[in-house]
């Protein structure tokens, strides 16, 4: 038996490994398992980082083949995959090790397996070896993620067809790509793909792209992906898919019902969502509950039914973003510290790292007609931003949603370029409650594509000058 530790958490993802070191910046003494042999979880192994990595690097290639020519710089690319997938896998490792040197920094045992939850105060780690270790703490913090849903009749193999794992790692680009599921790794990944060749076709069961996302921005995102050739079957749900020879055939069928059709590819990428990540946790046995949709049930305080024992990030209910997850780790270890760690779950970004980007904060106006709240809009088209004209990166709008009484900000939804880092300026003036009005007024440098958003906030009050 090891310890006594004041805190283990068991995942050193997003919301493991900043959990860990906020309750070690804390006082407490704090040991981590994790069953990867890297640290950071999905997110830098296999998600986010190796993501943004192709995102960017196949930008790059798309920049070089279409935009480099109108700057006059004549430049005929060659794509070295293998070289990309390295660019890739460099990116990864120097992230892991960067998690790697902060838990030890702050000076937090790891143990390397898997570990299962014996009591309140004791966790198990199984070692790669089979052999096993118990450990003693105060609390417990489960951060175990989430995982890939599977389609019934859609078996995944990695090769050929795919999870965004497998997506993230092909060794050519495919000729035909159909991706199953408009969210966000279905975009995000069919980019990276339609940018270096593959003719990528996506079928979605509902009749729009990015359910959830404001709907405006929805439809002219899908109007600026069929202009980069992507082609969306909407309303369409896959029923199976068989490989041939060459490839794989996958069956559609409309989601209202109606003939089926075969479409012919060679990957398939099923990114239909993610499940929270609970096998072998012996959660049943310990007397922790599972919501109705087999997320890890917590209170207010990310407590579990079980007194000590509490959980974050995807395990648990809210958006899957590694942010959020972040953003709850460092406070359920200042709870546990007896501080008043709290999460504004009312301002958590979303970005699409796609080209536009797109990015969003608070709520939709889809969101804000369901509940009756009167809310006036402010829209302003980057075609008339200086900066994205002269850049011609002048597709999109940035849209602001604002209390009609109070005028206080309720959302902020862009697409266009930079969309992700723009959005920080409308979360950082949601979280002080602030008013289009307060927005309108805050000087922003020129030119830049920030004045946009001030325009957009300007035109709350109908009064953009730009426009
Ligand atoms: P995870 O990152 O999933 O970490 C959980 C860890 O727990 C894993 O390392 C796992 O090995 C470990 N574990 C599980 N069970 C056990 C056990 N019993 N014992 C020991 N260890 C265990 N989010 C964003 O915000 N921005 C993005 O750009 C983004 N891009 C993404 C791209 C892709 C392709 C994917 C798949 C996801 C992306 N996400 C992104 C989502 C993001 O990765 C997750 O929201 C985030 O990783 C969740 O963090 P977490 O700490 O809850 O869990
Ligand atoms: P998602 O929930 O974003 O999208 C899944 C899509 O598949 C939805 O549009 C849904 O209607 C559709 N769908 C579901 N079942 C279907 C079926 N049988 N046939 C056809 N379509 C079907 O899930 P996704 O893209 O897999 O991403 C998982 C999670 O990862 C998301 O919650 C997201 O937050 C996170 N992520 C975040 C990123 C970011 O922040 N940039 C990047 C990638 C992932």
């Amino acid at each position: 038996m090891s310890g006594p530790y004041d805190l283990i958490v068991i995942g050193t993802g997003p919301g493991g490994y900043v959990c860990a070191i906020r309750a070690s910046q804390l006082g407490m003494k704090v040991a981590v398992v994790e069953r990867r042999n890297t640290h950071g979880g999905t997110c830098l192994n296999v998600g986010c980082i190796p993501s943004k990595a192709l995102l960017h690097a196949s930008e790059a290639f798309d920049e070089a083949n279409r935009h480099f020519a109108v700057m006059g710089i004549e430049v005929s690319p060659k794509l070295d995959l293998a070289k990309m997938q390295a660019f890739k896998a460099e990116g990864i490792k120097g992230n892991v090790d960067g998690v790697g040197f902060l838990l030890k920094k702050n000076k937090i045992d790891h143990y390397h397996g898997t570990g299962k939850i014996l009591a309140a105060d004791k966790v198990s780690v199984t070692f790669i070896n089979g052999e096993t270790k118990t450990l003693e703490a105060r609390h417990v913090v489960i951060a175990t993620g989430s995982g890939v849903a599977q389609l019934p009749g859609v078996k995944i193999d990695e090769t050929t067809i795919v999870s965004s794992t497998g997506a993230l790692d092909l060794k050519a680009v495919p000729k035909k790509l159909l991706v199953i599921g408009a969210g966000v790794i279905g975009l995000e990944l069919g980019s990276v793909w339609r940018r270096l060749g593959a003719e990528v076709t996506v079928v979605e069961y509902l009749d729009r792209i990015l359910p959830g996302m404001d709907g405006d921005v929805a439809k002219s995102f899908q109007r600026i992906l069929e202009k980069q050739g992507f082609v969306f079957r909407l309303g369409h749900k896959v029923t199976g898919a068989a490989q041939t020879g060459d490839g794989v055939s996958v069956t559609i069928e409309p989601a209202a019902g109606g003939a089926a059709e075969s479409l012919g590819a060679d990957v398939v990428l099923v990114a239909i969502g993610r499940t929270p990540y609970t096998d072998g946790l012996g959660l049943a046995e310990a007397g922790i509950a599972l919501d109705a949709k087999r997320r890890i049930a917590v209170d207010s305080h990310f407590q579990t039914s079980v007194t000590g024992v509490y959980a974050i990030g995807d395990v648990i209910a809210g958006p899957m973003l590694a942010h959020k997850a972040e953003d709850e780790g460092m406070a359920v270890a200042e709870i546990i510290a007896g501080q008043a760690g709290h999460v504004n779950y009312d301002v958590i970004p979303g970005v699409i790292y796609t080209q536009p980007e797109v990015a969003s904060v608070g709520k939709t106006e889809e969101d804000l007609k369901a509940v009756g709240i009167a809310y006036k809009s402010g829209k302003f088209p980057f075609s008339a931003n200086g900066r994205a004209k002269v850049n011609r990166t002048t597709d999109g709008f940035v849209k602001v949603l604002a209390d009609a009484t109070t005028d206080r900000i309720l959302g902020v939804h862009i697409i266009g370029p930079s969309a992700g880092e723009l959005i920080a300026e409308a979360a950082v003036i949601m979280e002080f409650g602030g008013s289009a009005e307060d927005l309108a007024r805050t000087c922003h440098a020129h030119p830049t594509l920030t004045e946009a958003v001030k325009e957009a906030a300007l035109s709350v009050a109908k009064r953009a000058i730009h426009m």
